[in-house]
């Protein structure tokens, strides 16, 4: 844990953070140690928050860090699975940070009161993103904002989401890349590191005799590589 009464946060969690409205009521679900509420406190950024976790070792550390920082009157720790122990009362913006994209899904499917275009989702998936995009899609969920950052030498992505099924993202590129645009340095590798898998996958696709599939995966990659300026680099 850092040290002192302010401290940083890595490109991550920092992303994060960026997404989080103003005095917001925020729910950080999979805290950990807390760090995104805690500084978020310190910071003056946020109304109140809860801190869940659903083991009590995590808990714990988020408590002990809470009360290290002092920020005990605006965040809460909470022994919670996904949202099952948190009101919708307590949360405008939820917080999905460093969890897998498969258990994030399973946790908005069975919270049918994040389907409410005044909340908001900050989702930091760490695998299966392309599984989580789809599955937003189906639900009905909007991704407003997305951006990338880059901590240790990794790329992350976090996504702004928001429940509005007419305006829910589809086509061919969106479960690959999102709303990631070639804006950013970030935003650039996040879109340089999706084609040497892609290949991968569609070099595979051909080999099994998916032709159709193979070429489908060609395309994504073409236009990435177009995104990127680098159209020579497809093929
Ligand atoms: C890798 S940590 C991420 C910590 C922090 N959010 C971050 O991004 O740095 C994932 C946390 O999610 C918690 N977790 C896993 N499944 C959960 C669930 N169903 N509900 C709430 N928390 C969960 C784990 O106990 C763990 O503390």
């Amino acid at each position: 844990m850092p040290g002192g009464r302010m401290f940083s946060l890595g490109g991550r969690l920092a992303l994060c953070a960026s997404l989080v409205r103003p005095g917001s009521r925020l729910v950080d679900v999979g805290t950990d140690h807390a760090y995104l509420p805690v500084w978020l406190a310190l910071a003056g950024r946020i109304g109140r928050a809860v801190a869940a976790d659903v083991r009590p070792g995590p808990l714990a550390r988020a408590e002990r860090n809470i009360r290290k920082y002092g920020v005990e009157a605006t965040v809460r720790a909470r022994l919670s699975d996904g949202l099952d122990a948190v009101s919708p009362q307590e949360a405008d913006d939820i917080v999905f940070a460093g969890m897998g994209g498969l258990l994030i899904s399973r946790i908005l499917l069975r919270t049918p009161w994040l389907r409410d275009p005044a909340k908001r989702l900050i989702l930091q998936p760490m695998t299966s993103v392309e599984e989580l995009r789809r599955s937003l899609s189906e639900q009905g969920f909007a991704v407003l904002r997305e951006r990338a950052a880059c901590e240790d030498g990794h790329v992350y992505t976090a996504m702004l989401c928001g429940y509005d099924p007419a305006n829910r993202m589809t086509g061919r590129l969106y479960p690959y890349v999102g709303r990631i645009s070639a804006d950013t340095p970030e935003n650039r590798l996040y879109l340089a590191r999706r084609m040497a898998p892609l290949k991968k996958r569609a070099d595979g696709l051909r080999r099994e005799g998916d032709r159709k599939a193979a070429e489908e995966l060609d395309e994504v990659r073409g236009r990435i590589a177009a995104m990127l300026g680098r159209p020579e680099e497809s093929n």
